[in-house]
C-alpha cells in the first residue's frame, strides 16, 4: 500500500516524502512541476537512499488520475498541490479557484470510484481570517479571507468535511499549518521561490546571500511588542513529522480531524531578523516601509490539540530554523537551477 502525494516535489511536500520514507512508508509523488523541480526529488532519493516513485501530471487531468490510481495501489493521500501565491490569487482568482478547488474535486472524486477514501490537505492558518483571539486554537471560528487563495484553503475545509457528513466512510485530517521556515539539515532540500519571495524567510535569505539589497519591513505600526508583524514560525522538518503523525488518525479510521500545526510561539518581522542575524552572524539590512494590504498584526497558535491527539509538537527553535534556511539558501543560491 502506498500513499499518494501530490505536490510533493514542492517545499513542505518533498520534506514530507523525506519523512514518509524514513517511517518506513510506500510512496508515490504526483506534480506538474508548475512551480518546482524535479531535482528535489532526485535530492529526496539521495536523502533516504530510497527511489521515489514520481508521475508528472496534474490534478486536474482526470485520466492521467485515473491511469495513476489504477496501476498503483494507493490508500490514502497526502495533498499538498496548489498554487499558494498570495498576491499573484488577487490578479488571478479564476485560476486559483479552477486548479486548486476544481483540481481537488477531480482528485477526491478519482479517489473515490478507486475506494480511496482518507485523505489530509493541507489547509492554513490564513482561514481565520482576522483571528477572533490568539493563541488560536482550533475553537477560533473562521474568519474573512483577505485574498481567493485564502478562499480556496476555506472552500476546500468545507467541501471535505461536506463529503465527510454524506459518506462517513471518508478520513479527513485538515492541517491548519502557520509559517512553515527552515530546510532539511542535510541543506540540500528547501524553498525554492519563483522571482521575487513573497515570504519573510526567504527575502532575508536572498538579502542575505547577496541576492536582494535589503529587506523591507511592511509596517511598523502594529499593535506588536516592537511594532512589527508577529507570526508563528515552524521548521518545515517539524511541519512535515506532522503529517506522518497525522496518519495515525487515518490508520485509526477516526473521521474528520482538524489540527493547527504550529509552535505557539510568536515572533515579530524585527525577531525574526536579529535571530538570523544572531544564528548566522550574517547581516541583514532592513528598511521600513508601507504596511502590505491584507497583512494582519498578530497570528499564532496554540498548538495543544495537535500534542494531545498526534503525540506531535514541532522540535525546532527559532535558531535551528535560521541556522537551516541559511545552510539551504548557502550552499543553494539559485535553489534547484544550480
Ligand atoms: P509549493 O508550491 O512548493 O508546493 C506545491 C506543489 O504543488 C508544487 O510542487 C506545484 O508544482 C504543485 N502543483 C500546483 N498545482 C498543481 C496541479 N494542478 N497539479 C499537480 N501539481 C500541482 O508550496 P508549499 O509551500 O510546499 O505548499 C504546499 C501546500 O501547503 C499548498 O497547498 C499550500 O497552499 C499549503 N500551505 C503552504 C503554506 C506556506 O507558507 N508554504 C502555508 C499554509 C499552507
Ligand atoms: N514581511 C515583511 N517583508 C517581506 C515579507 C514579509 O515585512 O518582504 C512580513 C509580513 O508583513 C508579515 C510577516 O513578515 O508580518 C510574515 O509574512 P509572510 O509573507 O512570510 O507570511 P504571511 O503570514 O503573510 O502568510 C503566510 C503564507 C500564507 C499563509 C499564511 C498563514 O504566505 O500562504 O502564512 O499560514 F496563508
Amino acid at each position: 500500500m502506498a500513499i499518494l502525494v501530490t505536490g510533493g516535489a514542492g517545499y513542505i511536500g518533498s520534506h514530507t516524502v523525506v519523512e514518509l520514507q524514513e517511517a518506513g512508508y510506500e510512496v508515490v509523488v504526483l506534480d506538474n512541476l508548475s512551480n518546482s523541480s524535479e531535482k528535489s526529488l532526485e535530492r529526496v532519493e539521495a536523502i533516504t537512499g530510497k527511489k521515489v516513485k514520481f508521475y508528472k501530471a496534474d490534478i486536474l487531468d482526470r485520466e492521467a488520475l485515473e491511469d495513476i490510481f489504477a496501476k498503483e495501489d494507493i490508500d490514502s493521500c497526502i495533498h499538498f498541490a496548489g498554487l499558494k501565491a498570495v498576491g499573484e490569487s488577487v490578479a488571478k482568482p479564476w485560476e486559483y479557484y479552477n486548479n486548486n478547488i476544481t483540481g481537488t474535486l477531480v482528485l477526491v472524486d478519482v479517489m473515490r470510484q478507486h475506494g480511496v477514501k482518507n485523505i489530509i490537505f493541507s489547509s492554513s492558518a490564513t482561514v481565520y481570517g482576522s483571528p477572533a483571539f490568539v493563541p488560536i486554537t482550533e475553537e477560533c471560528p473562521k474568519g474573512q479571507c483577505t485574498n481567493p487563495y485564502g478562499w480556496t484553503k476555506s472552500m476546500l475545509e468545507q467541501i471535505l468535511t461536506d463529503l465527510h457528513v454524506a459518506d462517513p466512510e471518508w478520513n479527513i485530517v485538515l492541517l491548519r499549518y502557520f509559517n512553515p521556515i527552515g530546510a532539511h539539515k542535510s541543506g540540500t532540500i528547501g524553498e525554492n521561490p519563483n522571482g521575487i519571495p513573497n515570504n519573510l524567510m526567504p527575502y532575508i535569505t536572498q538579502v542575505a546571500v547577496g541576492k536582494r539589497p535589503e529587506l523591507g519591513v511592511f509596517g511598523n505600526d502594529y499593535d506588536t511588542h516592537d511594532g512589527t508583524g508577529v507570526r508563528d514560525y515552524i521548521h518545515v522538518v517539524d511541519l512535515a513529522k506532522g503529517h506522518v503523525k497525522a496518519l495515525s488518525k487515518i490508520e485509526e479510521k477516526a473521521g474528520l480531524k482538524l489540527y493547527n500545526l504550529g509552535t505557539g510561539k510568536g515572533y515579530s518581522v524585527l525577531d525574526i531578523v536579529n535571530n538570523f542575524e544572531a544564528a548566522t552572524g550574517v547581516k541583514v539590512p532592513y528598511s521600513i516601509k508601507a504596511r502590505r494590504p491584507g497583512d494582519i498584526a498578530t497570528c499564532y497558535s496554540d498548538a495543544s490539540k495537535a500534542k494531545e491527539e498526534l503525540g506531535w509538537v514541532a522540535e525546532n527553535g527559532i535558531r535551528e530554523m535560521c541556522e537551516d534556511s541559511w545552510r539551504w539558501q548557502k550552499n543553494n543560491p539559485n535553489g534547484y537551477d544550480d
